[in-house]
């Protein structure tokens, strides 16, 4: 493995205005007379590095941050504190539910989140690659993604994932959904992936995939990241949770 930091987090803490006392309206807020919004904060000081090539599980209980820390890494959310560095490319993050346009079909979301990502959408290999790693006909592919079952959608948020040739591969989940024959093809690309020297962000609830796939590993624990380490040691204290 190289020895050069693709992903570099330093004290980074992330935290949300959220509404929590039902207040949906102009008229709900001002007959409010406190302020309904409290800052709530879901990363707290996460330092850790990732080198170029390793394959880092990130484990932890619903709602722990392993979404949020995914979206940060990929710019979407900034952080309120510390610093982060990125040095390579990602692939879109696709997790269940979320990264596709559901009011699209298939066939445009592929468009859509290849040139999102820099490559074009004429490029019919990469259209070609996805339509046949998903095995989706052409008539659901056609069809607006809000009609798919969740297995359908993972297997078009996995294929488009993996279409992109980009340095870092994050996978938030979208494994758990799949049969077990998209699932097994999707381990095995994922190696395939892996080999190939790419970086890998690997978020599941299935401490066996993550000893098979990743390295090293990270437990988040209300957002903080409790262990951190060998991916089989990880495994185990994120085993002891429950
Ligand atoms: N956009 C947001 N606004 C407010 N709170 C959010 C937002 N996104 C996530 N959260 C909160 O952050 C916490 C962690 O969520 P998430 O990162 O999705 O956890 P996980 O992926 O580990 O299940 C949850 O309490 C969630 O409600
Ligand atoms: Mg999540």
């Amino acid at each position: 493995m190289n020895t050069e930091n693709l992903i570099s987090f330093d004290n980074v803490t992330v935290s949300f205005w959220q509404n929590n006392m039902g207040v949906h309206s102009i008229k709900d807020l001002v007959s409010h007379r406190k302020n309904p919004f409290t800052n709530k904060t879901i990363l707290k000081n996460i330092s850790f590095d990732v080198k170029r090539g390793e394959c880092m599980g990130i484990l932890g209980r619903n709602g722990s941050g392993k979404s949020t820390l995914l979206r940060t890494i990929a710019g979407l959310i900034k952080p309120q504190e510390g610093t982060m560095t990125i040095n390579g490319t990602f692939a879109p993050i696709l997790a269940i539910g979320a990264g596709l346009e559901l009011e699209l079909s298939g066939y445009e979301n592929m468009n859509l989140l290849l040139s999102l990502y820099g490559k074009s959408r004429k490029d019919t290999n990469a259209i070609q690659s996805i339509v046949e790693f998903s095995e989706l006909s052409d008539e659901v592919l056609r069809m607006p993604t809000k009609r798919y079952s969740s297995g359908m959608l993972a297997r078009l948020a996995f294929s488009i994932s993996v279409a992109n040739d980009s340095d870092i591969l994050i996978i938030d989940e979208i494994l758990a959904v799949g049969d077990q024959g998209f699932q097994v093809k999707c381990m095995e690309k994922i190696y395939q992936v892996k080999a190939e020297g790419k970086t890998i962000l690997f978020v599941s609830h299935f401490p066996d995939d993550v000893v098979k796939i990743c390295d090293t590993a990270i437990l988040l624990e209300n957002g903080v990241i409790s262990h951190r380490g060998d991916a089989k040691i990880i495994c185990e204290q994120y085993k002891s949770l429950f």
